[in-house]
């Protein structure tokens, strides 16, 4: 499929924007295009959805807390005292004291020298790790790592590569080979998630920190899905791991998913943070978040810090629906974490399966190719403290019912 080129004398003629209908109308009829469902209000255990009410089971509000009183409160508040908007990025006029309040309580949420907040976790990921390597350096990262690091890498001018998934003795394999290099690599940077979005699984961050150290190696990971979920009262994966600083340097994550808001954050020394904010673009040159956001984010830290029920509750949920779904016969993959995948293989099984669910009151989104192999597409479950038990036998009922009617059990 090219785009149209044609050539008059010593010009070529472009058709400037053609491109944009033709790979648009390829990823329709190959079933790449996101269909976007909508959300008619928040987003609460039962919501409404493209006009219908169902089951929230697949959203990233793994605490319930982008619906808490205390979070909706504490941002009408802030509005009224610090207004709509920031009015600059954050090294110009764009700093309010609700910034520096949120980063010193992450901080100590984070048992941290110190923080930094970014505009989303994205943004961390793409504004910090091309500063922390460079042309004499050598980033290595777990083959499975998200999109957001990914593209962080790929604006670095350091080398780099990969090393198997979750694999440690891969990992020693990489920088063994690593130190054959000459001149020596300056610098060696190690990137991981922590908890692995398409299967739930958890990095063990425990050796791979020990590998590293052996090599001189600073560790970066990227705990999204583990903050709010692993470690005590949802501290993350360091604290599950009982790593100290020297162990993990970077510690990034997101308000974006347990938090129940939106924006990045990086965690660890206050040199980390002194150089972070002084080189990363992503921060210098992009505005920063409204008060009303800031505020909910302190109250979410809050909430975290003096709600110890939610991730008790997560837990028992994860724990009670994972079982039921295994005795029923599904195949829950290799999930230590609230993301269960229930994977079915075909991809038009899985669409299927999400769609029949969707009719019955079950909101679950398809994960298929590219996102993973073609022969392990699936319906990616994310639980939710703020269900109820009976909304997880209700959730439970449909799957077996349908799982039976397509023949997956
Ligand atoms: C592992 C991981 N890192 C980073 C991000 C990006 O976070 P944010 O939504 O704050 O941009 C995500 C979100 O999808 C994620 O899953």
């Amino acid at each position: 499929m090219d785009d149209k080129i044609a050539q008059r004398g010593l010009i070529v003629m472009r058709d400037p924007t053609v491109f944009l209908h033709q790979e648009y109308e390829e990823l329709v009829k190959n079933e790449l295009d996101w269909k976007l469902r909508i959300l008619q209000g928040p987003s609460t255990p039962w919501c409404n959805v493209d006009g219908k009410k169902v089951l929230m089971f697949c959203s990233n509000n793994y605490l319930g807390l982008s619906n808490h009183p205390k979070l909706k409160e504490a941002a009408m508040k802030a509005i009224q005292t610090h207004g709509a908007g920031s009015g600059s990025v954050r090294p110009i006029a764009g700093t309010m004291d609700l910034h520096m309040e949120l980063e010193k309580r992450l901080a100590e949420f984070k048992n941290a020298e110190a923080s930094l907040v970014y505009q989303t976790g994205f943004a961390a990921n793409a504004g910090l790790i091309p500063q922390l390597a460079g042309k004499e350096d050598l980033i290595i990262s777990d083959e499975l790592n998200h999109g957001s690091i990914i593209d962080g890498v790929r604006l670095s001018h350091a080398e780099r590569t990969v090393y198997k998934h979750s694999d440690p003795a891969d990992l020693r394999r990489v920088l063994d080979e690593a130190e054959k290099h000459s001149p020596p690599y300056r610098r060696i940077l190690i990137i991981t998630d922590g908890v692995f979005s398409m299967d739930g699984d958890v990095a063990p961050l425990d050796e791979i920190a020990k590998a590293g150290a052996e090599h001189g190696a600073m560790i970066y990971v990227d705990d999204a899905h583990g903050e709010g979920v692993l470690g005590e009262g949802g501290r993350g994966i360091v604290s599950h791991f009982k790593l100290g600083r020297d162990k993990v340097q970077v510690e990034m994550g997101t308000f974006s998913k347990a938090f129940g808001v939106v924006g990045g954050h990086v965690s660890g020394s206050t040199d980390l943070v002194n150089y972070a904010y002084n080189k990363s673009r992503t921060w210098l040159l992009s505005g920063s978040h409204p008060p009303a956001v800031v505020a909910a984010c302190i109250a979410a830290v809050d909430v975290l810090e003096s709600e110890p029920q939610h991730v008790r509750t997560l837990w028992d949920h994860t724990h009670f629906f994972k079982k039921a779904m295994k005795d029923l016969g599904f195949d829950v993959g290799r999930s230590e974490t609230p993301i269960t995948p229930i994977i079915v293989g075909d991809s038009g099984v899985a669409k299927k399966l999400s769609a029949k669910l969707f009719e019955e009151g079950v909101f679950a989104l398809p994960i298929v190719y590219p996102m993973v192999a073609r022969d392990k597409a699936r319906i990616r479950t994310i639980m939710n403290a703020a269900l109820k038990r009976e909304d997880l036998d209700f959730a439970i009922g449909k799957f077996e019912k349908i799982g039976k009617e397509l023949r997956i059990i």
